[in-house]
């Protein structure tokens, strides 16, 4: 069989290996892009519910985890949240911001995917491959990798392995990138599911009658903190602060829950005392919480109902100490098959935090998720994508 030759091998056609595509054919590069799946960006469509939260205003190091936690800092320095910007305004993309700083598309996410292809397209130097099996991956001396697939075999200078987490493996979510790694003796860190729903047992199955509710908690584990919203489901609980702190959680840690982080519930209470001395405790907090919630804490017997008169000092501090600091322990989460994103991946101790490539095996690349960062909720995982795609493109 013969051997088709490209400057460089992309695997995985997804936000990081588009950008990375874009950037090595801006180089004129020859680039072949191998996909399992059917098409290209097929998280990108889905995401940020069909308008893609493509990135944020403000994007520091700090909005990412990972073991090396300097690691993301030049290749976010090399392509920054306002070069994918001038790209969306090149590409006449309408956007808005929502809270903290995340920008989404006004119409589709659609409309990230056709802007990697154009740019892709433009540098007509970039070719692309779907529903192709890699059966196995060989190095050359030095000189470059042979990739053995179920629809030929392929050489090229340059390999980059851009096939993303195990996040949504209904979306082809594969371990591919991991096993790359390690063939070529790179460490792999332990993956987890990230950004991913709280599920709950036992008493705390309570809250789940609140299913749909949604309001503004702030939740802290693992000395992170985050103040958004909290949405009860049928499982567990979920939505943004819940997704946020996800990733700062281990099996059998617990979550502690301010449910009213902005207001001073031992403060209000006297003031309501004042004011209304033979009012129940239960209705006075069901002024500022869902009703049911309120019931459930009675149920639970975190809080006693009475009358606000009959409160003592000692009592308002730890009704206030309680719902300040009101300890959920998770008894899992969701797992991939919700999961946003992945934590951990390829050890970053390995590969060069300026061009992505490999330290020990020159020519071999990781982008995107697939490597030891993961960002914060907020558009900050896709910004990961363009900046690692586009240096590794750079570079390859
Ligand atoms: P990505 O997963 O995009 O691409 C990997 C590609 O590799 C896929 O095309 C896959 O088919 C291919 N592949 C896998 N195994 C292969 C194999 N063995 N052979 C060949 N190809 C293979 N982030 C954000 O910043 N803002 C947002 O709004 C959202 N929203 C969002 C919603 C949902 C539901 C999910 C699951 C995720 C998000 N994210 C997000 C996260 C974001 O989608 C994710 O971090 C990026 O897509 C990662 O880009 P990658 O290119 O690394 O992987």
């Amino acid at each position: 069989m013969s051997i088709i030759q490209h400057d460089v091998i992309i695997i995985g056609a997804g936000a990081a290996g588009l950008m990375c595509a874009a950037s090595a054919g801006q180089r004129k590069r020859s680039v072949l892009v191998l996909d399992k799946g059917k098409r290209p960006g097929r998280k990108i469509l889905i995401s940020g519910g069909g308008r893609c939260n493509f990135t944020n205003y403000t994007v520091e190091p700090q909005n990412y985890l990972s073991q090396n936690p300097h690691f993301v800092k030049s290749a976010l320095s090399q392509y920054t949240q306002w070069d994918f910007l001038g790209l969306i305004a090149k590409h006449d993309i309408a956007f808005h911001e929502r809270d903290h700083g995340q920008l989404f598309c006004d119409d589709s996410a659609k409309q990230i995917v056709d802007l990697l292809l154009r740019e892709c397209a433009d540098t007509e130097k970039v070719k692309y491959q779907y529903q192709i099996d890699i059966i196995s991956i060989e190095r050359l001396d030095n000189t470059g990798f042979i990739v053995h697939t179920n629809n030929g075999v392929y050489q090229c200078e340059s390999l980059v392995v851009a096939s993303g987490g195990l996040s949504m493996p209904r979306l082809g979510a594969t371990p591919f990138g991991w096993k790359i790694a390690e063939q070529f003796g790179l460490k792999v860190i332990q993956p987890q599911a990230a950004l991913v729903p709280f599920t709950l047992d036992g008493k705390e199955k309570e809250l789940c009658n609140l299913t749909g509710t949604a309001l503004p908690v702030r939740v802290s584990c693992n000395n992170q903190s985050f103040t958004e919203a909290l949405l009860f489901t049928h499982r567990g609980v979920s939505g943004p602060a819940i997704l946020q702190i996800s990733s700062y959680w281990n099996v059998g840690d617990t979550v502690v829950v301010d449910w009213l982080p902005n207001l001073d519930l031992a403060d209000l209470l006297v003031q309501a005392i004042d004011k209304n001395p033979a009012q129940e405790l239960k209705t006075m907090l069901s002024k500022v919480l869902p009703k049911r919630l309120v019931e459930i804490f009675i149920g639970l017997g975190d809080v006693t109902n009475c009358l606000l008169r009959q409160l003592t000092q000692k009592q308002i501090d730890h009704i206030a100490m309680t719902l300040h600091h009101w300890i959920l322990k998770p008894n899992g989460t969701e797992g991939y098959r919700t999961a946003e994103a992945t934590l951990g991946g390829v050890d970053t101790n390995y590969l060069s935090s300026k061009t992505m490539e490999a330290r020990d095996v020159p020519g071999l690349f990781f982008v995107g998720e697939c490597m030891d960062v993961t960002g914060h909720l907020g558009g900050y995982n896709f910004q990961w994508a363009w900046s690692s795609g586009w240096v590794a493109g750079l570079n390859v």
